[in-house]
């Protein structure tokens, strides 16, 4: 699954820009709150409305602190999935029961420098692992080759405990990055900049799933 990540948009032109990738399987949605990460991008009344015109489901990735409070009402407002930071939330599992009250599916995410093992206890409780590809808060940066030790760290305890969870990747996923990603175990990309940045989104949507459908994960 592609899922193109409108920071690389055009701010003043969102509704144009979500319609650019319509095969898209997801719109990537990155909330900033200039806390949890330096920048501050788009709150609850932008996803609301975003939500109400997107042809494609909405996914959501909170970089913000004190998601306990704030990512259920993403749910509530139409978004399809929500995911938290595991370094922001003080009690992910209620905040998980809390999103999928809504109806959405429930992700979490791990910065470069946080290692999964204390989380995996929580996978009954998640839709989604997203590991990150680059430190959260910027788009068009390198991705870090290295992360694909916890992809397939994830993939593997996702495999064992037989549950359909879906393993995404956000930073620095282009044509070039992208096999690794999914020849590690990933389903779903994140791309912001090779999308945003190509002539012809939609191509570039499709040329991006195309190379990753040739490594299909395992799990
Ligand atoms: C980074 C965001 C990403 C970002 C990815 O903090 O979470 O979703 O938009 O952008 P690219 O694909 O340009 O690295
Ligand atoms: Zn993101």
């Amino acid at each position: 699954m592609i899922s193109p990540s409108i920071l690389s948009a055009d701010f003043a032109n969102l509704e144009r820009d979500l319609n650019r990738v319509t095969d898209a399987d997801y719109a990537h949605v990155d909330v900033m709150d200039g806390h949890f990460v330096p920048n501050l991008t788009v709150g609850l009344p932008v996803v609301a409305r975003l939500a109400e015109v997107s042809l494609v489901p909405l996914d959501v990735h909170l970089m913000i602190d004190d998601p306990d409070r704030w990512a259920p009402g993403y749910a509530e407002v139409g978004a399809s999935s929500v995911t938290c930071h595991a370094e922001a939330a003080a009690s992910p599992a209620q905040v998980s029961r809390d999103i999928r009250r809504h109806g959405a599916r429930v992700g979490i995410a791990v910065r470069p420098g946080t290692a999964l093992d204390p989380y995996l206890d929580l996978l009954p409780s998640v839709d989604l692992i997203l590991v990150m590809t680059v430190e959260p808060g910027l788009g068009g940066q390198s991705f870090m080759p290295e992360m694909m030790l916890k992809v397939r760290q994830a993939r593997a305890a996702i495999s064992r405990s037989g549950l359909d969870i879906w393993v995404q990747v956000d930073g620095g996923i282009s044509r070039s990055t992208i096999e690794q990603a999914a020849d590690a175990g990933a389903n779903v990309f994140v791309a912001g900049s090779a999308v945003y940045a190509a002539e012809d989104a939609a191509a570039e949507v499709a040329a991006l799933r195309e190379l990753a459908e040739r490594h299909p994960h395992a799990g």
